[in-house]
């Protein structure tokens, strides 16, 4: 059993709690995060995506509603969650928990906030594997928690699902990258204003390199 079977079907609600006083819900994050992966692939014809550590979907489902022409699949270890991805998202890609099922040729695989939950042990070596499952010229994108941000620290302290949380710096993450001869395209950082700013969001496509963004998004390409 996976510690987040335990969570499965109260993620969504846990998720929205945790981030209540942003203003916003787990969707606006997903949307958020969904639109960055839309431009970093840009529109032209179809991609393959991974969602890999989908938990119950919620990236993979807003993708596939900006991306309806992508073959979108998920993996997680907690099948539980997977037991929760919608029925839609599920008839039209796989999701499994058998890492064995998946396929070798991603164009794009999203880590979304899946590393700082894994053994610092493990991390290379999982950094390894996806990075054999990306196509040429395949994307890897990692999105963390940035462990800069006093409020994204208060979210992880207070969250029912981050027991088990080591948050990493984006230097981890580039070594792991480097590590399974990937080459690091960007660092943004992202997701600075709760709702309350609203009116301030339309700058922060030029604040990527403050690190004062409740998270980061490194991607590397292979090849
Ligand atoms: C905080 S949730 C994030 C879910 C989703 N990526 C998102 O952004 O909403 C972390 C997810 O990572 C999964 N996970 C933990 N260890 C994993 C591993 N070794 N391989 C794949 N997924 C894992 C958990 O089961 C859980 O669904």
């Amino acid at each position: 059993m996976s510690e987040f079977d335990r969570f499965a079907s109260s993620y969504k609600s846990a998720l929205d709690r945790t981030i209540a006083f942003s203003g916003e819900s787990s969707e606006y994050f997903a949307h958020y995060k969904a639109a960055y992966i839309d431009r970093a692939l840009g529109r032209s014809g179809s991609r393959k995506i991974l969602d890999f550590g989908c938990g119950v979907g919620l990236l993979a489902s807003a993708l596939a509603k900006l991306r309806p022409q992508d073959c979108i699949h998920g993996f997680d270890v907690s099948a539980d969650s997977l037991g929760q991805v919608e029925e839609g998202l599920r008839s039209r890609g796989l999701f499994t928990a058998d890492l064995g099922e998946l396929d070798h040729d991603y164009d794009l695989i999203a880590v979304s906030n899946v590393m700082h939950h894994l053994p610092v042990a493990e991390r290379q070596g999982t950094i390894q594997e996806l990075a054999a499952r990306l196509a040429r010229n395949g994307m890897l994108l990692v999105i963390e928690h940035n462990p800069l941000n006093p409020l994204t620290r208060w979210i992880v302290a207070h969250c029912d699902f981050d027991d088990d949380a080591i948050l990493l710096w984006p230097s981890e993450v580039k070594q792991h990258f480097a590590g399974a001869g990937l080459t690091a395209m960007r660092c943004d950082y992202i997701l600075f204003f709760p709702r309350m700013l609203s009116r301030m969001r339309g700058i922060e496509p030029r604040l990527t390199w403050c690190p004062a963004g409740a998270q980061f998004a490194l991607s590397a390409r292979k090849g």
